[in-house]
């Protein structure tokens, strides 16, 4: 049986390399799907431990094995390692030396937990029955790569008895742990629209179609799907977030190109939405005679937590790291997350660990991972780890 106490000796032993991993992550930050520095200082990293480093299945994953003693269950944790286009400003000595890129949603620190996971297991191999699967995955943001990892056989061999990922949260106490069964996340879809019109003089509309006052109808026509077209009890947003036409102040332009999110929750109004939302642009644009081009993409599915995992993920919390370590969530974020993609095939949960109170919320130019929350977030992957391993009967689904 391994004991706690040597879990956090192992955890102490190489925490101060974790955090200097994480601090150069930081510095050398990459966009989706371009993860190739990361991506081999990661291997390098793990190359010397027990675990078999696979070949990619997208170009910069890298998802490792960790066999145990003899046979069992096979327990599989998630980091996703990109960054995002953005000016970083925390001013911090290890800031982000690569323009207009930044770690602003905390992967830098998701990626160092589980390296420190991976290091602290790979210790305790022989003293493991089944396995455990290290998952450093490319592309979360905006590009969705979980889908294609998932679809390209990364949970085939073995098939996980248990999935886990954690995600930095802003705003919560310092090492703490959160989590809900169900919906935890939204879905996150993508739209596209142009409108097509007939430009002219700004001076005479009556000889022109005006396509920026079609869509500015379009717009506001847009919110009444949330007002009036699903009930109040369900949570959905449409955003237009980006709209570009026209080129100077007396000439109205041919078209206008808009494109925009639409979040729910609920999974049976995924078709809903886009039909509602065509038939708005139709008949507004029929209206002004006007003609459009409409183009929608489904990208995340809400992330649907499993019950018995999450019960699992509490209980091991309370045990580890402590009662008031963990809290239970009330409500989803209307954010989205790639991690969905795994727990649709198998059993698994996301769970937040919090920032710190009153800490600066992620996507933000002066947002960064804190380093003391880290030592609870590997706690956390390696006795999650260990204790799907160590269930008997049918505790898991
Ligand atoms: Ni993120």
């Amino acid at each position: 049986m391994i004991q706690l106490h040597s879990i956090k000796n192992l955890i102490d032993n190489i925490l101060p390399d974790i955090v200097n991993l994480r601090h150069s992550i930081h510095e050398n930050p990459e966009l989706a799907l371009h993860e190739t520095d990361t991506a081999a200082l990661i291997r390098r990293t793990l190359e010397p431990t027990a675990l078999r480093l696979l070949d990619p299945f997208l170009g910069t994953d890298v998802v490792g094995l960790l066999d145990g003693r003899g046979e069992g269950r096979n327990v599989t944790l998630r980091a996703d390692i990109d960054a995002l286009p953005l000016e970083e400003k925390t001013g911090l000595p290890y800031q982000s030396k690569r323009d207009g890129l930044m770690h602003a949603c905390g992967h830098d620190g998701h990626t160092a937990m589980l390296v420190g996971a991976a290091l602290v297991l790979g210790e305790l191999s022989r003293e493991l029955d089944g396995s455990v699967r290290f998952v450093f995955q490319p592309g979360e943001e905006v590009a969705a790569a979980g889908r294609d990892l998932v679809e390209k056989g990364v949970l085939v061999d073995p098939v996980p008895d248990a999935i886990f990922a954690l995600h930095a949260w802003s705003g919560m106490a310092v090492g703490a742990i959160a989590s809900r069964p169900g919906v935890i996340m939204a879905a996150a879809d993508f739209f596209h629209l142009r409108i097509l019109g007939k430009g002219g003089h700004a001076s005479m509309p009556e000889a022109a179609i005006d396509p920026i006052l079609t869509g500015a109808r379009v717009v506001e026509a847009l919110q009444s799907i949330v007002a009036r077209r699903v009930s109040a009890l369900e949570p959905v947003v449409v955003s237009v977030c980006h709209i570009e036409a026209g080129t100077n102040s007396n000439i109205i332009p041919d078209s206008l190109e808009m494109e925009g999110t639409v979040r729910y929750v609920n999974p049976a109004i995924a078709k809903k939405i886009p039909a509602e939302m065509e038939r708005i642009v139709k008949g507004v644009c029929d209206a002004a005679g006007a003609s459009y081009e409409f183009g929608y993409v489904e990208k995340y599915m809400p992330t649907i937590n499993d019950e018995s995992i999450v019960a699992l993920g509490k209980r091991v919390v309370q045990r580890s790291l402590g009662p008031e370590r963990w809290v239970d969530l009330d409500k989803p974020s209307m954010g989205a997350e790639d991690f969905a993609f795994y727990i649709r095939e198998r059993p698994g949960a996301m769970f937040r660990l919090g920032m710190g109170e009153g800490t600066v919320p992620v996507h933000n130019p002066h947002f960064d991972f804190n380093d003391d929350a880290l030592e609870a977030g590997i706690v956390f992957l390696v006795s999650a780890a260990l204790e799907v391993l160590r269930e008997q009967g049918a505790i898991l689904k």
